[in-house]
């Protein structure tokens, strides 16, 4: 069990921060890593071509492990999420027959690409939103996914967890009804992957696309991806240098080269060796695969359990444990409650959290101890 990790963080004592689903705040030994990463161009002359390919590799094998891959090739390294989504969408094969399933109020990032998707291709988009009635409601969404699922079915394009009120989707039944109907399953784990395990050999998604700058803990304007085999002999939504076989040799790049890098690197973005990014993201996933997601999850539950109970007492609602995340859930508030006044009021307190639609969004990390979560449960119920 890992015990509170508050001092590799510089969070101010008399703040409250349960928002990592927001953004994470940095570790102490990732901002070194970027304070070296920025010097370094003082000197450019430190920089040789083999600096432009090693850390990235670096990165991939660090990626891969909390993802548990083998292979390293199949990790490209992105800038966004919505970037990891295009190249998806890029070379999704789909007609007007086809239908492709997302679920309500998916984060814009993993709805707009499907969106133009469908306006080109003419495929159908679906999007299966829960039932108000609260009763069961994880349960119920992820049957009527499943449903959803059907012949013409070509992608499917989910979270992990849902990212405004942490509800968990069933990946491995997901994928099993997937590949019974031939559709690709496309997972944006920006709100999930870091924090909640995600293991690829046994989920087996078709693409895996993650923001780093929350749950991987890395600097904003990287990500991480994970692309199967359906992208082997893909087409990257840019053309760059580096992507291209011997771009190791600078001296011969003039020697255009038709083929690409192996496996996913063909759709890594421009200037991905980025010297200060780079160092940054893979320490922060060093330092995660030490803890290890499960600990994580396992911490996140131990720390929120009682305000959890409480607040469900006091007349909050929060999805079942079993369909819910232990680091990202959401808390309703009961008929009558002033959101405008409990704003104000975790704004007094300095507590962080998120408003996402009707739902108060609360995300700990092992920064966090249960005192943070009774502070959030004396000024919610007060
Ligand atoms: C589920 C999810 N995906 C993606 C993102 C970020 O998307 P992008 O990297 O395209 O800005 C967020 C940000 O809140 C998110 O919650």
């Amino acid at each position: 069990m890992l015990s509170i990790q508050r001092k590799k963080f510089s969070l101010p004592k008399d703040v409250t921060y349960l928002n990592c689903a927001y953004m994470s705040p940095l570790l102490k030994e990732v901002e070194n890593k970027g304070i070296e990463g920025i010097k370094l161009k003082k000197n450019p002359f430190l920089l040789s071509p083999s600096s432009f390919f090693e850390d990235s590799q670096k990165l991939r094998l660090e990626f891969a492990k909390l993802i548990n891959i083998r292979d390293p090739s199949r990790i490209a390294i992105i800038p966004s999420a919505s970037y990891g989504l295009a190249v998806v969408a890029a070379n999704a094969r789909m007609n007007r027959a086809h239908k492709m399933v997302v679920a309500g109020e998916q984060f814009p990032s993993n709805v707009y690409p499907w969106m133009r998707l469908s306006a080109e291709s003419g495929a159908t988009l679906k999007t299966v939103s829960p039932f108000a009635d609260l009763k069961d409601r994880g349960k119920i969404w992820n049957q009527r996914i499943l449903e959803a699922i059907d012949k013409s079915t070509k992608l499917v394009a989910l979270g992990h967890v849902h990212w405004a009120d942490g509800t968990k989707f069933d990946l491995l039944e997901i994928r099993k009804r997937t590949k019974e109907v031939g559709a690709l399953l496309v997972i944006d784990g920006t709100q999930s992957v870091g924090a909640l395990p995600f293991d690829t050999s046994k989920i087996q998604p078709d693409a895996l696309i993650c923001g780093g700058y929350k749950w991987l803990m890395g600097p904003y304007s990287i990500g991480m991806a994970y692309f199967g085999d359906y992208f082997e002999d893909g087409k990257p939504i840019e053309e760059n240098w580096i992507n291209r076989k011997f771009s190791e040799d600078f001296t011969s790049l003039v020697n255009y080269q038709d083929e690409y890098q192996p496996g996913a690197l063909r759709y890594d973005v421009g200037e991905r060796s980025n010297f200060i990014l780079v160092p940054m993201m893979t320490a922060a996933l060093k330092q995660i695969n030490q803890w290890k997601p499960e600990n994580i999850q396992g911490y996140c539950a131990s720390i929120s359990e009682k305000a959890i109970q409480k607040l469900i007492h006091a007349g909050f609602w929060i999805e079942d444990h079993d369909f819910r995340g232990h680091h990202l859930f959401g808390v309703r508030l009961p008929s009558g409650l002033d959101l405008e006044k409990i704003k104000s009021r975790l704004k007094k307190n300095k507590i962080s959290v998120s408003f996402r639609g009707n739902s108060i969004r609360v995300a700990p990390h092992v920064y966090n101890s249960e005192d943070d979560l009774t502070k959030l449960v004396k000024v919610l119920t007060a």
